[in-house]
Protein backbone atom coordinates (compact mmCIF):
# COMPACT_ATOMS: atom_id res chain seq x y z
CA UNK A 1 0.00 0.00 0.00
CA UNK A 2 1.29 2.89 -1.34
CA UNK A 3 1.24 6.04 1.12
CA UNK A 4 1.89 9.94 0.91
CA UNK A 5 1.56 12.30 3.96
CA UNK A 6 2.49 14.11 6.32
CA UNK A 7 1.18 13.67 10.10
CA UNK A 8 1.51 15.61 13.11
CA UNK A 9 1.12 12.95 15.93
CA UNK A 10 0.82 13.15 20.01
CA UNK A 11 1.33 10.49 22.46
CA UNK A 12 0.46 10.57 26.17
CA UNK A 13 -0.44 7.31 27.70
CA UNK A 14 1.64 7.31 29.92
CA UNK A 15 4.93 9.42 31.66
CA UNK A 16 6.37 10.97 28.42
CA UNK A 17 4.48 13.70 26.67
CA UNK A 18 5.27 13.43 22.85
CA UNK A 19 4.77 15.19 19.92
CA UNK A 20 6.35 13.92 16.30
CA UNK A 21 6.06 14.51 12.32
CA UNK A 22 6.17 11.81 10.09
CA UNK A 23 6.45 11.79 6.40
CA UNK A 24 4.58 8.57 4.61
CA UNK A 25 4.34 6.25 7.61
CA UNK A 26 8.46 5.81 7.40
CA UNK A 27 10.16 9.14 7.55
CA UNK A 28 10.76 11.10 11.06
CA UNK A 29 10.80 14.79 10.09
CA UNK A 30 10.73 15.89 13.93
CA UNK A 31 10.64 13.72 17.47
CA UNK A 32 9.96 15.63 20.90
CA UNK A 33 9.89 13.61 23.84
CA UNK A 34 9.32 15.01 27.46
CA UNK A 35 10.28 12.76 29.89
CA UNK A 36 8.95 12.83 33.64
CA UNK A 37 10.84 9.88 34.72
CA UNK A 38 12.58 12.27 37.09
CA UNK A 39 9.92 13.40 38.79
CA UNK A 40 8.60 9.60 38.61
CA UNK A 41 11.75 8.52 39.89
CA UNK A 42 11.27 9.86 43.88
CA UNK A 43 7.88 8.30 43.54
CA UNK A 44 9.14 4.46 42.41
CA UNK A 45 6.08 4.67 39.58
CA UNK A 46 3.90 6.88 37.95
CA UNK A 47 1.40 8.77 39.67
CA UNK A 48 -1.27 9.16 37.57
CA UNK A 49 -2.29 12.63 38.61
CA UNK A 50 1.28 14.08 38.48
CA UNK A 51 1.62 12.13 35.13
CA UNK A 52 -1.40 14.10 33.90
CA UNK A 53 -0.33 17.88 35.72
CA UNK A 54 3.05 17.44 33.70
CA UNK A 55 1.46 16.19 30.05
CA UNK A 56 -1.20 19.69 30.50
CA UNK A 57 2.64 21.88 31.44
CA UNK A 58 3.75 20.03 28.29
CA UNK A 59 1.64 19.29 25.61
CA UNK A 60 1.95 22.84 23.80
CA UNK A 61 5.20 23.06 23.87
CA UNK A 62 5.97 19.18 23.06
CA UNK A 63 3.38 19.92 19.36
CA UNK A 64 5.02 23.43 19.15
CA UNK A 65 8.67 22.18 19.15
CA UNK A 66 7.61 19.28 16.91
CA UNK A 67 6.02 21.73 14.61
CA UNK A 68 9.90 23.94 14.63
CA UNK A 69 12.10 21.39 14.40
CA UNK A 70 10.11 20.08 11.40
CA UNK A 71 10.42 24.29 10.10
CA UNK A 72 6.39 23.60 9.26
CA UNK A 73 3.07 25.20 9.89
CA UNK A 74 -0.07 23.38 10.14
CA UNK A 75 -1.36 23.84 7.01
CA UNK A 76 1.90 21.31 5.76
CA UNK A 77 0.01 19.05 7.47
CA UNK A 78 -2.96 16.06 6.35
CA UNK A 79 -3.93 14.98 9.54
CA UNK A 80 -3.41 14.31 13.58
CA UNK A 81 -3.11 11.32 14.98
CA UNK A 82 -3.27 10.40 18.83
CA UNK A 83 -3.04 8.11 20.96
CA UNK A 84 -6.55 7.19 21.96
CA UNK A 85 -5.72 4.33 24.10
CA UNK A 86 -5.13 2.31 25.98
CA UNK A 87 -3.40 4.27 29.38
CA UNK A 88 -4.49 6.06 32.18
CA UNK A 89 -7.27 8.03 31.26
CA UNK A 90 -6.57 11.31 32.63
CA UNK A 91 -2.65 11.13 30.34
CA UNK A 92 -4.80 10.08 27.66
CA UNK A 93 -7.40 12.72 27.93
CA UNK A 94 -4.99 15.21 27.62
CA UNK A 95 -3.06 14.38 24.50
CA UNK A 96 -7.21 13.98 22.95
CA UNK A 97 -7.87 17.04 23.63
CA UNK A 98 -4.94 18.83 22.41
CA UNK A 99 -5.45 16.70 19.09
CA UNK A 100 -9.10 17.54 18.82
CA UNK A 101 -8.49 21.35 19.20
CA UNK A 102 -5.46 21.75 16.62
CA UNK A 103 -7.56 19.42 14.11
CA UNK A 104 -10.75 21.40 14.81
CA UNK A 105 -8.43 25.11 14.81
CA UNK A 106 -6.65 23.99 11.16
CA UNK A 107 -9.46 22.32 9.72
CA UNK A 108 -7.12 18.83 10.01
CA UNK A 109 -8.82 15.39 10.47
CA UNK A 110 -7.92 13.47 13.26
CA UNK A 111 -7.23 9.54 13.95
CA UNK A 112 -7.11 7.60 16.86
CA UNK A 113 -4.27 5.26 17.26
CA UNK A 114 -4.04 2.35 19.54
CA UNK A 115 -0.54 2.44 21.74
CA UNK A 116 0.38 -1.23 20.59
CA UNK A 117 -0.36 -0.27 17.14
CA UNK A 118 2.02 2.43 17.60
CA UNK A 119 4.79 0.12 19.01
CA UNK A 120 4.55 -2.13 16.09
CA UNK A 121 4.49 0.65 13.64
CA UNK A 122 7.73 2.06 15.11
CA UNK A 123 9.34 -0.32 13.23
CA UNK A 124 7.83 0.94 9.84
CA UNK A 125 10.80 3.73 10.13
CA UNK A 126 13.12 1.63 10.42
CA UNK A 127 12.47 -0.82 7.23
CA UNK A 128 9.28 -2.15 5.24
CA UNK A 129 7.20 -4.54 7.23
CA UNK A 130 6.77 -7.60 5.37
CA UNK A 131 3.64 -10.15 6.13
CA UNK A 132 2.81 -12.19 7.39
CA UNK A 133 4.77 -10.65 10.14
CA UNK A 134 4.58 -11.80 13.99
CA UNK A 135 5.19 -9.02 16.62
CA UNK A 136 6.23 -9.49 20.01
CA UNK A 137 5.36 -6.58 22.30
CA UNK A 138 6.71 -6.13 25.51
CA UNK A 139 6.17 -3.11 27.50
CA UNK A 140 5.09 -1.81 30.89
CA UNK A 141 1.59 -2.97 30.26
CA UNK A 142 1.91 -5.34 27.91
CA UNK A 143 3.10 -8.61 26.41
CA UNK A 144 1.85 -10.19 23.85
CA UNK A 145 2.64 -12.10 20.59
CA UNK A 146 0.59 -10.61 17.55
CA UNK A 147 -0.28 -11.74 14.06
CA UNK A 148 -0.22 -9.36 11.12
CA UNK A 149 -1.23 -10.98 7.74
CA UNK A 150 -1.25 -7.37 6.52
CA UNK A 151 -1.26 -3.55 7.12
CA UNK A 152 -3.80 -2.52 9.93
CA UNK A 153 -4.81 -6.41 10.82
CA UNK A 154 -3.62 -7.43 14.08
CA UNK A 155 -4.57 -10.89 15.91
CA UNK A 156 -3.32 -11.54 19.18
CA UNK A 157 -2.09 -15.18 19.21
CA UNK A 158 -0.79 -14.92 23.26
CA UNK A 159 -0.97 -12.25 25.59
CA UNK A 160 0.02 -12.21 29.38
CA UNK A 161 -2.29 -13.84 32.12
CA UNK A 162 -1.15 -11.35 35.18
CA UNK A 163 1.87 -9.33 35.17
CA UNK A 164 2.92 -7.64 31.95
CA UNK A 165 7.10 -8.26 31.16
CA UNK A 166 7.75 -4.50 31.95
CA UNK A 167 6.04 -4.86 35.24
CA UNK A 168 7.39 -7.65 36.57
CA UNK A 169 11.14 -5.82 35.83
CA UNK A 170 9.87 -2.90 37.47
CA UNK A 171 8.31 -4.91 40.63
CA UNK A 172 11.69 -6.73 40.76
CA UNK A 173 14.12 -3.79 40.75
CA UNK A 174 11.88 -2.38 43.74
CA UNK A 175 12.93 -5.72 45.43
CA UNK A 176 16.81 -4.71 44.80
CA UNK A 177 16.59 -1.15 45.70
CA UNK A 178 16.77 0.18 42.39
CA UNK A 179 15.28 2.88 40.63
CA UNK A 180 12.55 3.63 38.76
CA UNK A 181 12.02 2.71 35.91
CA UNK A 182 13.63 -1.01 36.82
CA UNK A 183 14.33 -2.62 33.24
CA UNK A 184 17.42 -0.77 32.23
CA UNK A 185 19.00 -1.47 35.73
CA UNK A 186 18.20 -5.21 35.85
CA UNK A 187 20.03 -5.45 32.33
CA UNK A 188 22.82 -3.89 33.25
CA UNK A 189 23.40 -5.77 36.26
CA UNK A 190 22.39 -8.99 34.96
CA UNK A 191 25.71 -8.46 32.55
CA UNK A 192 27.58 -7.91 35.76
CA UNK A 193 27.28 -11.73 36.85
CA UNK A 194 28.66 -14.68 35.11
CA UNK A 195 26.34 -17.03 36.96
CA UNK A 196 22.26 -16.35 38.01
CA UNK A 197 20.35 -17.84 40.63
CA UNK A 198 17.71 -20.16 39.41
CA UNK A 199 14.33 -19.07 38.94
CA UNK A 200 11.55 -21.05 37.26
CA UNK A 201 10.04 -20.49 33.87
CA UNK A 202 6.34 -20.52 33.62
CA UNK A 203 5.82 -22.50 30.22
CA UNK A 204 2.31 -23.06 30.43
CA UNK A 205 2.12 -25.97 28.28
CA UNK A 206 1.26 -25.37 24.35
CA UNK A 207 -0.51 -22.03 24.86
CA UNK A 208 1.62 -19.00 23.98
CA UNK A 209 -0.22 -17.00 26.83
CA UNK A 210 2.76 -15.69 28.93
CA UNK A 211 3.13 -15.74 33.02
CA UNK A 212 5.57 -13.65 35.42
CA UNK A 213 3.90 -13.45 38.65
CA UNK A 214 5.32 -16.42 39.72
CA UNK A 215 8.74 -15.93 38.37
CA UNK A 216 8.09 -12.28 40.11
CA UNK A 217 7.30 -14.00 44.25
CA UNK A 218 9.95 -16.79 43.36
CA UNK A 219 12.31 -13.26 43.23
CA UNK A 220 10.49 -11.90 46.68
CA UNK A 221 10.72 -15.66 48.15
CA UNK A 222 14.16 -15.35 47.33
CA UNK A 223 15.31 -12.25 48.87
CA UNK A 224 12.94 -13.16 52.27
CA UNK A 225 14.83 -16.37 52.56
CA UNK A 226 18.41 -15.18 52.76
CA UNK A 227 16.97 -12.45 55.13
CA UNK A 228 16.26 -14.70 57.64
CA UNK A 229 19.30 -16.85 57.42
CA UNK A 230 20.81 -13.55 57.70
CA UNK A 231 22.48 -13.83 54.08
CA UNK A 232 23.03 -11.30 51.43
CA UNK A 233 21.84 -11.22 48.37
CA UNK A 234 24.19 -10.52 45.10
CA UNK A 235 22.13 -8.47 43.09
CA UNK A 236 23.95 -8.58 40.02
CA UNK A 237 23.30 -12.75 40.16
CA UNK A 238 19.65 -12.33 41.21
CA UNK A 239 19.27 -9.93 37.98
CA UNK A 240 21.05 -12.24 35.77
CA UNK A 241 18.61 -15.38 37.01
CA UNK A 242 15.17 -13.20 36.35
CA UNK A 243 16.50 -11.93 33.06
CA UNK A 244 17.56 -15.25 31.88
CA UNK A 245 14.05 -16.89 32.71
CA UNK A 246 12.24 -13.76 31.06
CA UNK A 247 14.65 -14.16 27.94
CA UNK A 248 14.47 -18.03 27.55
CA UNK A 249 10.25 -17.62 28.04
CA UNK A 250 9.66 -14.86 25.31
CA UNK A 251 12.29 -16.05 22.82
CA UNK A 252 11.38 -19.79 22.93
CA UNK A 253 7.76 -18.77 22.25
CA UNK A 254 8.05 -16.30 19.52
CA UNK A 255 10.56 -18.60 17.58
CA UNK A 256 7.79 -21.52 18.26
CA UNK A 257 4.92 -19.03 16.74
CA UNK A 258 6.87 -17.78 13.55
CA UNK A 259 7.24 -21.53 12.56
CA UNK A 260 4.04 -22.33 13.07
CA UNK A 261 2.70 -19.09 11.42
CA UNK A 262 5.32 -19.62 8.88
CA UNK A 263 5.91 -15.49 9.02
CA UNK A 264 7.95 -13.53 6.57
CA UNK A 265 9.50 -11.22 9.55
CA UNK A 266 9.53 -10.81 13.22
CA UNK A 267 9.95 -7.49 14.82
CA UNK A 268 9.88 -7.09 18.77
CA UNK A 269 8.31 -3.76 20.08
CA UNK A 270 7.77 -2.00 23.33
CA UNK A 271 9.68 -0.79 26.20
CA UNK A 272 11.56 -3.75 27.47
CA UNK A 273 12.64 -4.65 23.67
CA UNK A 274 15.24 -2.42 24.52
CA UNK A 275 16.18 -4.83 26.66
CA UNK A 276 19.78 -6.00 25.38
CA UNK A 277 19.98 -9.53 27.01
CA UNK A 278 16.42 -9.96 24.92
CA UNK A 279 17.90 -8.29 22.11
CA UNK A 280 21.18 -10.75 21.67
CA UNK A 281 18.88 -13.90 22.04
CA UNK A 282 15.91 -13.07 19.92
CA UNK A 283 18.64 -11.94 16.95
CA UNK A 284 20.57 -14.70 17.56
CA UNK A 285 17.18 -17.28 17.44
CA UNK A 286 16.29 -15.74 14.12
CA UNK A 287 19.50 -15.80 12.74
CA UNK A 288 19.62 -19.42 12.84
CA UNK A 289 16.58 -20.00 11.77
CA UNK A 290 16.85 -17.71 9.25
CA UNK A 291 13.67 -15.39 9.55
CA UNK A 292 14.70 -11.92 9.62
CA UNK A 293 14.37 -10.12 12.69
CA UNK A 294 14.23 -6.30 13.23
CA UNK A 295 13.82 -4.31 16.50
CA UNK A 296 14.07 -0.35 16.31
CA UNK A 297 16.43 2.12 18.25
CA UNK A 298 15.86 1.95 21.95
CA UNK A 299 14.64 5.95 21.60
CA UNK A 300 11.66 4.10 19.48
CA UNK A 301 11.24 1.16 21.56
CA UNK A 302 10.42 3.53 24.89
CA UNK A 303 6.93 5.69 24.46
CA UNK A 304 7.05 8.09 21.69
CA UNK A 305 4.93 9.87 19.36
CA UNK A 306 6.74 9.23 16.04
CA UNK A 307 5.54 5.17 16.67
CA UNK A 308 2.04 6.46 16.82
CA UNK A 309 2.50 8.99 13.57
CA UNK A 310 3.20 5.74 11.88
CA UNK A 311 0.60 4.03 12.56
CA UNK A 312 -1.54 6.85 11.77
CA UNK A 313 -0.03 7.21 8.39
CA UNK A 314 -0.83 3.89 7.28
CA UNK A 315 -4.52 4.10 8.91
CA UNK A 316 -4.86 7.87 7.02
CA UNK A 317 -3.77 5.98 3.91
CA UNK A 318 -6.60 3.55 4.49
CA UNK A 319 -9.31 6.19 4.61
CA UNK A 320 -9.29 5.12 8.85
CA UNK A 321 -10.63 9.20 10.17
CA UNK A 322 -12.00 10.04 13.48
CA UNK A 323 -14.21 12.87 14.59
CA UNK A 324 -14.30 14.74 17.35
CA UNK A 325 -16.39 13.16 19.94
CA UNK A 326 -13.40 10.95 20.49
CA UNK A 327 -12.41 10.40 23.87
CA UNK A 328 -9.27 8.87 25.79
CA UNK A 329 -10.33 5.02 26.15
CA UNK A 330 -8.00 3.65 28.96
CA UNK A 331 -9.03 -0.19 27.74
CA UNK A 332 -9.06 0.46 24.45
CA UNK A 333 -8.73 -2.87 22.57
CA UNK A 334 -6.22 -4.05 19.67
CA UNK A 335 -8.63 -4.18 16.82
CA UNK A 336 -8.12 -4.40 12.87
CA UNK A 337 -8.56 -1.51 11.05
CA UNK A 338 -8.89 -3.10 7.58
O1 LIG B 1 6.73 0.94 26.23
P1 LIG B 1 7.08 1.64 27.48
O2 LIG B 1 8.02 2.82 27.41
O3 LIG B 1 5.80 2.13 28.23
C1 LIG B 1 4.63 1.36 28.23
O4 LIG B 1 3.85 1.44 27.25
O5 LIG B 1 4.48 0.59 29.22
O6 LIG B 1 7.70 0.53 28.46
C2 LIG B 1 8.16 0.83 29.75
C3 LIG B 1 8.71 -0.42 30.38
C4 LIG B 1 9.10 -0.24 31.84
O7 LIG B 1 8.53 -1.30 32.59
C5 LIG B 1 10.63 -0.37 31.83
O8 LIG B 1 11.18 -0.92 33.01
C6 LIG B 1 10.84 -1.27 30.65
O9 LIG B 1 9.89 -0.85 29.68
N1 LIG B 1 12.20 -1.17 30.10
C7 LIG B 1 13.08 -2.19 30.13
C8 LIG B 1 14.29 -1.71 29.57
N2 LIG B 1 14.09 -0.39 29.22
C9 LIG B 1 12.80 -0.09 29.54
N3 LIG B 1 12.94 -3.45 30.57
C10 LIG B 1 14.00 -4.26 30.47
N4 LIG B 1 15.20 -3.87 29.97
C11 LIG B 1 15.39 -2.62 29.51
N5 LIG B 1 16.58 -2.26 29.02
ZN1 LIG C 1 4.34 1.91 25.49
Amino acid sequence: MENENIILSIETSCDETAASIIRNGSEIISNVVSSQIASQTRFGGVVPEIASRHHVEQITLVIEKALKDAKMEPQDLDAVAVTEGPGLVGALLIGVNAAKAFAFANGLPIIGVHHIAGHIYANALVQKMEFPLLALVVSGGHTELVLMKDHGHFEVIGETRDDAAGEAYDKVARVLNLPYPGGPHIDRLAHEASEGVEFPRAWLDDSYDFSFSGLKSAVINYKHNMDQRGETIIPEQVAKGFQDSVVEVLTTKTLRAAREFQVKQVIAAGGVSANKGLRSSLEKAFEKEGIPFYVPPLNLCTDNAAMIGAAGSFMYAAGKRGNLSMNGNPGMELKSWV
